[in-house]
């Protein structure tokens, strides 16, 4: 057992700005299903992220602009049935809350009450600053997402790093600031210089967890099959890959088809 899951027993959003508070770093993975996420949560993780980048790892989608509300709270469902400890942030898909506030709030409420999750994140700074305040009116706590924001993908036209010139910068740390004072709880960074990203954890006073944003903020989040080296055509800088289950995964199902073509499985003992 961790040192942090002995620390806390429970995490919440107040964990979480208390972590800041006591220079301890947050640690946050995805997880989409079940048996994921009891790995995830066991292992002693912060923070799970039910991502919209389940559209890619689980449904094969170039993009997160297809997936669904429906699907995010199946997957979501699942996850919260197997959690003990970590905080389960639920992100709210393309599609389910740009067009006006209230919208927002209905897809909110139905992440909420469908799938048991503590919390939505949703990427964008004042574009939706209406919907995050109607949303956090009703009780929800909200996660921010701000710099590389792949809902937005077709609006960039690439992945690469965001905000390197001055005005995207500055309406970077605008909207930062903008989020903490209508009252989310963090914030992501995907895919900025680690400079602007320190300045901005440093700037707030709620936690900053980020991807690709370097080590002087709060926290850090990676997707968890990415970690795992599950996903291998994928090679960003940012990502640190503890496993090749790509491989070993490979390995063992050839072996496995291999056994069962040359009559080794099962044996004696595997039989009734
Ligand atoms: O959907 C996702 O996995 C995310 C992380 C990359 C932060 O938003």
């Amino acid at each position: 057992m961790s040192v942090a899951k002995k620390d806390y027993k429970r995490i919440t959003v107040k964990t979480l700005v208390d972590m800041k508070t006591n220079g301890e770093k947050i640690s946050m993975l995805t997880a989409y299903d079940f048996t994921m996420a009891k790995i995830v949560d066991g292992a002693g993780v912060d923070v799970i992220l039910v991502g919209d980048s389940a559209s890619n790892v689980m449904a094969g989608h170039e993009t997160t602009l297809p997936i669904t509300l429906d699907q995010m709270i199946y997957h979501a469902a699942g996850v919260v049935r197997a959690i003990d400890r970590s905080l389960v942030v639920v992100d709210l898909p393309f599609g389910s809350y740009q067009s006006d506030p209230k919208e927002a709030l209905r897809s909110a409420i139905r992440i909420m009450k469908e799938s048991g999750g503590h919390a939505v994140k949703l990427e964008g700074g004042k574009e939706v600053k209406e919907s995050i305040k109607r949303i956090l009116h009703a009780g929800i706590p909200v996660m921010g997402h701000l710099g590389l924001t792949p809902q937005s993908i077709y609006k960039f036209g690439t992945y690469t790093v965001r905000a390197k010139e001055d005005a995207e910068a500055d309406k970077l740390k605008e909207d930062a600031m903008m989020l903490e004072r209508i009252g989310c709880f963090a914030i992501v960074l995907e895919k900025i210089p680690a400079k602007l990203a320190q300045e901005v954890a440093e700037s707030v006073s709620i936690p900053v967890i980020g991807i690709g944003a370097g080590n002087g903020v709060d926290g850090q989040v990676l997707v968890l099959h990415d970690m795992l080296g599950m996903t291998h055509e994928f090679h960003p800088r940012f990502l640190r890959r503890y496993m090749n289950l790509y491989e070993d995964m490979t390995n063992s199902i050839s072996q496995y088809v291999s056994d069962v073509k040359n009559l080794d499985f099962p044996n004696d003992e595997e039989q009734y």
